[in-house]
């Protein structure tokens, strides 16, 4: 496993996998090709899941993105060519079709990002493309709807409001809270990429989702009623610059592979706001340092001028 360990990197999740011989780990970039000659030699098949992943980072700054998304995307690619790499699983996102006004996307539909971050997984996703068409590299793209779970950085939406309850904070929604995500458990995800990884056509993309999206103030109200908190913690914030309203996918061809999500909404957000609870030494730290500095300045004026829900 390849991984920089920017700020989003923790070797604590793999710590048990590593000390068990089951996860060699190896600190380096994927948009240097030293590094990634050195972590891809010997193996049959590439799954990169290496990203910059979160849309307001990326509209505060969009240089990292297309650093690790498309030069690393590139670069990953370029090696696993030079070396016969025999599969190669390029992960990515629905965000590349863009905001959907209620039609559901298929593989073939075009490419829309709404921000900058989307844009950077567009470029990967061609680049990918372009390999297979070029250099026959075996590559196939998985796009997937919003992940949750365990282990989830604390920058994004269901872990921030299931931490900043129990820190009794104010849970920071944005706009009019209406937004709407396709929310996917992780382990459901992880099965469809091994699917993908095994059994999947080089050159196809397969869209991943539940296909049942959850508007964020329903979400932000089931996580404080499983926390025993009140509605009015929801402070409705200035809105995300481009937020995109909603993502719905086709996910049929992944039902041909034989997929299909096991896990329901509310159960698995039982399972994930239970593991937040019982892993609080493990938040609180991610949640100290630089994230701290990040949310203080991020948040703070938009917080102060936001409205309370309810009122
Ligand atoms: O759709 C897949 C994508 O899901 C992935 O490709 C991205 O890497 C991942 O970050 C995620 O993008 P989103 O922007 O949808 O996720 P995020 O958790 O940032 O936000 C989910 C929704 O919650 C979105 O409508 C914005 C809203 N939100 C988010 C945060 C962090 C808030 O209202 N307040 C917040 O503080």
């Amino acid at each position: 496993m390849l991984d920089a360990l920017t700020y989003a990197g923790n070797l604590e999740n793999i710590a048990r996998l590593v000390e068990g011989g089951r996860v060699k780990f190896i600190k380096g970039s994927i948009a240097e090709a030293a590094d990634v000659k050195t972590a891809m030699k010997g193996c049959e098949a590439v799954f990169n899941f290496a990203a910059e992943t979160h849309v307001d980072r990326s509209i505060q700054e969009g240089g990292t993105f297309i650093k690790t998304d498309v030069l690393g995307t590139y670069t990953l690619l370029r090696v696993a060519h030079e070396l016969g790499i025999e599969r190669f699983v390029q992960i990515s996102t629905d965000e590349v079709y863009g905001s959907s006004s209620g039609e559901y996307f298929t593989e073939a539909s075009p490419l829309r990002p709404g921000n900058p971050y989307a844009a950077s997984k567009c470029g990967g996703d061609l680049m990918g493309a372009a390999f297979f068409n070029t250099f026959e590299v075996p590559v196939v793209i998985t796009r997937s709807s919003n992940n949750f779970g365990p282990y989830q950085h604390v920058e994004k939406f269901i872990p921030l409001f299931i931490t900043n309850t129990i820190e009794g904070k104010d849970l920071p929604l944005y706009g009019d809270g209406k937004h709407e995500r396709d929310w996917i458990y992780v382990e459901d995800n992880c099965a469809a990429i091994e699917l993908v990884g095994t059994q999947g056509t080089a050159g196809e993309i397969y869209n991943i989702a539940v296909g049942s999206s959850h508007p964020n103030i329903e979400v932000a109200e089931l996580i404080l009623e499983l926390l025993g908190a009140p509605k009015s913690r929801i402070k409705l914030i200035e809105d995300r610059k481009g937020h995109d309203r909603a993502y719905l996918m086709d996910s049929s061809k992944m039902g041909a592979l034989g997929w299909q999500p096991r896990h329901q909404f509310r159960n698995a957000l039982e399972k994930t706001v239970q593991w937040y609870k019982d892993n609080e030494d493990w938040w609180r730290r991610v949640k100290s340092g630089a994230f701290r500095e990040y949310y203080d300045t991020y948040y703070k004026e938009k917080l102060k001028k936001g409205k309370r829900y309810g009122d």
